[in-house]
C-alpha cells in the first residue's frame, strides 16, 4: 500500500464509521420480526434526511432529538405502536457497538503520536457516552460535535471545526467516513479522505472523490506510515 505522507491528525466520523448504527435494532430484532432490517435501514435514512432538511430550514435541533423523531416516523410508517420498544431502541442507540477493528486501530494511531478525534453530527454528551461504553475514550484526543455550530454535515463549517480545534491544517488531516456523502463533503472542504466503504456501496455522484477507498479501518495505521 502506498503511504500517505504528511498526515498529523486522523479524524473519524462516528455513526457508521466507528459505531454500527444497526446494532441498536439488532439487539431487539426479535421484537420487530421480519421488518427488523428494513426498519433499521429506514431509521438511518430518515435520520440523515432530517439533519439535511433541518440545516436547510435553519431549524437545528440536537441529534438525539433528530434520531428520536426519525424513529417515530419509521415506527409509524411500519405500524409499530410499542412505547417500550421505542424506549429500548433509543437507549440502545446511545451505547452502540463499535466495529471490531476500531479499538486497536485508534490505540495504535494515538500511541504513534497521531492526533485522533471524532467529528460527528452526534451531541457531545451522547458521543462521550458512546465512546466510553465502546472503550474508545482513552484513544481519543478530542470529541468534536456539530452542536457547537448548530448545523449538520456536510456544511463546510463542520469540517473547519476540526482544523480549528486540532490546530492542524486541513491538508494534514485524514478524515475517515463510511458515509459516501460525508466523504464527499470532507473532500470538497480540502481534507484528505478515506472512504470506509463497509457495505460495498457504489461511488457517490457528488463533487470531489475520496483520496482512498477501504473496506474497514484496519489498514489505516499502515496507510499513514505507522
Ligand atoms: C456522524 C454521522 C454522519 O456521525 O454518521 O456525523
Amino acid at each position: 500500500m502506498a503511504i500517505m505522507s504528511g498526515i498529523r491528525a486522523c479524524v473519524f466520523d462516528a455513526y457508521g464509521t466507528l459505531f454500527d448504527v444497526h446494532s441498536a435494532v439488532q439487539r431487539h430484532r426479535s421484537r420487530l420480526g421480519s421488518r427488523a432490517d428494513s426498519v433499521s435501514a429506514q431509521w438511518r435514512t430518515k435520520q440523515l434526511e432530517y439533519t439535511w432538511l433541518r440545516s436547510l430550514m435553519g431549524r437545528y435541533t440536537g441529534f438525539d432529538q433528530v434520531t428520536a423523531e426519525a424513529l417515530d416516523f419509521v415506527l409509524d410508517a411500519n405500524e409499530v405502536n410499542n412505547p417500550e420498544l421505542r424506549a429500548d431502541l433509543l437507549e440502545a442507540y446511545r451505547v452502540l457497538d463499535c466495529y471490531p477493528e476500531v479499538p486497536t486501530v485508534l490505540a495504535a494511531l494515538r500511541s504513534a503520536g497521531m492526533k485522533v478525534a471524532i467529528l460527528s453530527n452526534g451531541t457531545s454528551a451522547t458521543l462521550e457516552t458512546a465512546a466510553e461504553s465502546a472503550g474508545l475514550r482513552d484513544s481519543l484526543d478530542q470529541i468534536l460535535s456539530v452542536d457547537a455550530l448548530a448545523v449538520y454535515k456536510p456544511d463546510p463549517r463542520v469540517y473547519q471545526l476540526a482544523v480549528d480545534s486540532l490546530g492542524v491544517p486541513r491538508e494534514s488531516i485524514l478524515f475517515h467516513s463510511s458515509n459516501g456523502w460525508d466523504a464527499a463533503g470532507a473532500a470538497t472542504f480540502g481534507f484528505r479522505v478515506a472512504w470506509i466503504n463497509r457495505s460495498g456501496q457504489p461511488r457517490e455522484r457528488l463533487p470531489d472523490a475520496p483520496t482512498v477507498e477501504l473496506t474497514s479501518l484496519e489498514s489505516v495505521p499502515e496507510l499513514v506510515g505507522i
